[in-house]
């Protein structure tokens, strides 16, 4: 692999105005509060994070689906606020958590699979049909599915047909939001080691987004850790299991010894509940819950610091062991 960077997320910002009740003014919710991120061409860039801290807006930034309230996201050096969302499709596409709302009911599978090349004008009927078959081939379904309809699929199976509908265009870039936590445990593991083997075979870029780092650690080579819209801690997958500098991320890496990991929302036994994002805590945004704050982090907001292992971390104790 190399460390080529494909994309770009420069100090990234999104608010949404949410109402706070009948005769009250709107307020700003900030989703994703200040993110910078290189995508390195090859990598999986695993995101975690509990219910809530932004992974789905993130996502739905870098798909240029919705627009940064400020900051940038650039592809191969180019904004992609300036890039035609047809074009930007082509290279980046998307595979959402639930394949059921996201396959229209009444296509069959070759018209799902084929409906990008169609959109694009890729190809004559005949090697749109083609291109879609061997799609459909590679993701497990073989030619007698080409006709039926998505009701007719399992869970796992309609996951399959989203990521044959996503890899079609031969993009470089797919950003997998929570792929599959809608899906059974068992057929979980599935639709991941696909996802494994297409990355090889077809040299993807993965921005693979769960709120389970049991599934994230199945697949990542880098990791970052999101909190209440921001970046906590940012580390190769190996260093971030291994050695946690956050206490977040500690705390996180906890819930994953739970026995059944694959299933909802992992409890990760910070007491406190998860903030309001309405009234986000002072100075650290985590010191409400952190099990080791110190009596600055209710007031000084911790600057990312780069630790001796390469780790990037929000915390002042991770400060402390560069310092020491
Ligand atoms: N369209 C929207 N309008 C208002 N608030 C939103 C909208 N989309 C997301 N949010 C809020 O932004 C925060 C982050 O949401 P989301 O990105 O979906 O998080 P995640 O995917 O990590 O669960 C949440 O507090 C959520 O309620
Ligand atoms: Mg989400």
């Amino acid at each position: 692999m190399t460390t080529e960077t494909l994309m770009s997320v420069q100090d990234l910002h999104r608010s949404f105005s949410v109402s706070a009740g009948m005769f009250r003014p709107k307020r700003k919710l900030q989703a994703v509060n200040g993110v910078s991120l290189d995508i390195r061409r090859g990598e999986v860039l695993g995101i975690v994070g509990e219910s809530g801290c932004g992974k789905s807006t993130l996502a739905r930034m870098l798909l240029g689906l919705i627009p940064a309230s400020s900051g940038q996201v650039s592809f191969d050096g180019e904004d992609i606020a300036t890039i035609d969302r047809k074009r930007l499709a082509r290279r980046v596409q998307p595979v959402f958590q639930d394949p059921y709302s996201s396959l229209n009911p009444r296509q069959t599978l070759l018209d799902l699979v084929s409906l990008p090349l169609r959109v694009h004008g890729i190809g004559n009927a005949a090697e749109q049909r083609k291109r879609s078959l061997e799609m459909l081939d590679r993701v497990g379904l073989p030619a007698r599915f080409a006709d039926r309809l998505p009701g007719e699929l399992s869970g796992g199976q309609r996951q399959r047909v989203a990521i044959a509908r996503a890899l079609v265009m031969k993009p470089d870039v797919l950003v997998c939001d929570e792929p599959t936590s809608a899906l059974d445990v068992s057929v979980q593991s599935h639709i991941l080691n696909l996802l494994v083997d297409l990355r090889a075979e077809l040299g993807l870029t993965y921005i693979f987004i769960s709120h389970n780092l049991a599934v994230v650690e199945h697949i990542a080579s880098r990791v970052a850790v999101m909190y209440l819209g921001q970046v906590v801690e940012l580390a190769d997958a190996a260093t971030l299991f291994r050695a946690p500098v956050h206490p977040y991320t500690r705390a996180l890496l906890m819930s994953v010894l739970t026995p059944e990991p694959g299933r909802g929302i992992p409890d990760p036994g910070l007491g406190t509940a998860y903030p309001d994002p309405l009234h986000p805590p002072a100075g650290c945004t985590f010191h409400p819950r952190c099990a080791v704050r110190l009596p600055e982090c209710s007031a000084v907001v911790p600057p990312a610091i780069t630790t001796s292992s390469g780790s990037i971390a929000r915390c002042v104790l991770a400060q402390r062991e560069t310092v020491s």
